[in-house]
């Protein structure tokens, strides 16, 4: 057995979602976190586990928040490079900046650098779980993976499958793209935390027979995720409709081929029909928010309190490069505008359960990550909720009023925190970024 460590701060996670019962949020001002061999032991008052533990050795983070890793369940490796190009939406966009930044993964070396470029990113950023695209090219998936490894992080990615309305140097065909899926999940799935993700681009990039080939896979290997695109853009859905005329609407197109399933992500889900959203919560798919990217795309608002009425799993995601920042936090502050704008102004507790543990839930993936429950991943950040001068005065503001409260704490983090507010990133107990 490795040496137990105990991480001194204010312990914040949830056990199940806030919005069932308050019950459900754990927050402690003098706390701790027990860790060994990469897995949390405990998390408690400090004074009894300092106790408890009289040999652990005491590492100081008091006056920070020690939360749960965040979970970026949709964002594109690959597009690391183009964040913030101006003026198109969803398809002009793809052809004018992604599909030409996306070409540059057919080089080994390139994955190379970005792979280990992003993983940085978003250690810094405070992600330590991330569902993301690769390019075409199988080894892009295979280098992610694989400097994924070598950290012992629990990274979901698959290499993208589409034969159509594309340039031709990014597609695949139906037989290749399952030959390179196929291998690349013996390779890789399940191998250390590394989960395979079967990666349809979107029902415009893919023909049936490339659709058919993802229900094959998924049908092999049912415990690999799926992930897609999902009536993001107007432009996008009508597009949908002319090459998919015989499909009553776009979540159907996915439905016929089998690949609504419980393990299944849907990225962006704005532009539903009421009934879209029940086959949705029925199949337990899960619809990934990425406010950053709808703004910058002008794609449209995402509808959450709709969402969660019709019992639909929404997450949380950073949809890099259409997105604008790496940053949860500025996720979660953009997503509660939208919401705004919805007339449904979301609690600061729904926002972090969703980037957390109900994330992790979605995913199946609740008794590896998402909260400090005993015999979890020891996954977690280090929290400066005063790293601007605008959170300092705000918190000495709401201390001197009496005010001062965790929900004020992670709305102020929502409203202000970036990279700067991110101490430290563990990885199964392993530092791998501090400020
Ligand atoms: N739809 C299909 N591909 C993409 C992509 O790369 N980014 C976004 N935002 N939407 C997509
Ligand atoms: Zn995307």
């Amino acid at each position: 057995m490795n040496e137990m460590k105990l991480y001194l701060g204010e312990v914040f996670y949830f056990t199940d979602s806030p919005l069932l019962s308050a019950e459900n949020i754990v927050y402690e001002p003098d706390s701790a976190l027990c860790v060994c061999d990469g897995l949390v032991v405990e998390a408690g008052t400090s004074a009894i586990l300092l106790q408890k533990y009289p040999k652990a050795e005491v590492v100081d983070y008091q006056g920070s928040v020690l939360m749960p890793g965040f979970i970026d369940a949709h964002l594109h490796y690959v597009q690391t490079e183009i964040t913030g190009m101006y003026g198109r939406q969803l398809l002009d966009w793809l052809n004018q900046y992604t599909f030409p930044a996306e070409r540059a993964f057919a080089d080994t070396d390139h994955c190379r650098e970005i792979s280990h470029a992003f993983l940085k990113e978003l250690f810094r950023n405070g992600t330590t779980t991330a569902v993301a695209f690769s390019s075409v090219h199988p080894q892009s998936a295979d280098i992610l993976f694989e400097e994924a490894f070598r950290y012992n992080m629990c990274m979901l990615t698959g290499k993208v499958q589409m034969d159509q309305e594309a340039p031709e140097y990014l597609c695949d065909t139906p037989e290749q793209g399952e030959a390179d899926v196929r291998a690349l999940i013996q390779k890789w799935h399940r191998k250390g935390r590394n989960k395979y993700v079967i990666t349809p681009r979107f029902a415009v990039s893919c023909s049936p027979a490339e659709l058919e080939a993802c229900q094959r896979i998924h049908a092999d290997y049912p415990d690999t995720y799926i992930q897609t695109h999902l009536s993001e853009n107007k432009g996008e859905v009508d597009f949908v409709r002319t090459l998919y005329p015989d499909s009553p609407d776009y979540l159907s197109v996915y439905e016929k081929y089998g690949l609504l399933t419980d393990r299944t992500l849907l990225a962006h889900a704005i532009h539903l029909s009421d009934s879209e959203r029940k086959r949705i919560a029925k199949a337990q798919a899960i619809a990934v928010h990425c406010p950053t990217s709808n703004g910058f795309l002008g794609s449209g608002l995402y509808e959450m309190e709709k969402a969660n009425e019709a019992g639909m799993q929404t997450v949380m995601g950073t949809d890099i490069g259409a997105g604008t920042s790496f940053s949860i936090f500025h996720t979660l502050g953009a997503a509660y505008q939208v919401q705004q704008l919805n007339g449904y102004p979301m609690s600061a507790f729904e926002a972090f359960y969703k980037a957390t543990l109900g994330s992790a839930k979605a995913l199946h993936l609740d008794q590896e990550i998402g909260s400090f429950l005993p015999g979890r991943m020891a996954d977690f950040i280090v929290v400066d909720y005063n790293s601007t001068f605008a959170q300092l005065y705000r918190y000495e503001y709401l201390k001197r009023t009496q005010a001062w409260n965790i929900e004020n704490l992670l709305f102020g983090l929502m409203t202000h925190a970036d990279d700067r507010a991110v101490r430290a990133t563990y990885i199964a107990g392993q530092c791998v970024h501090e400020r």
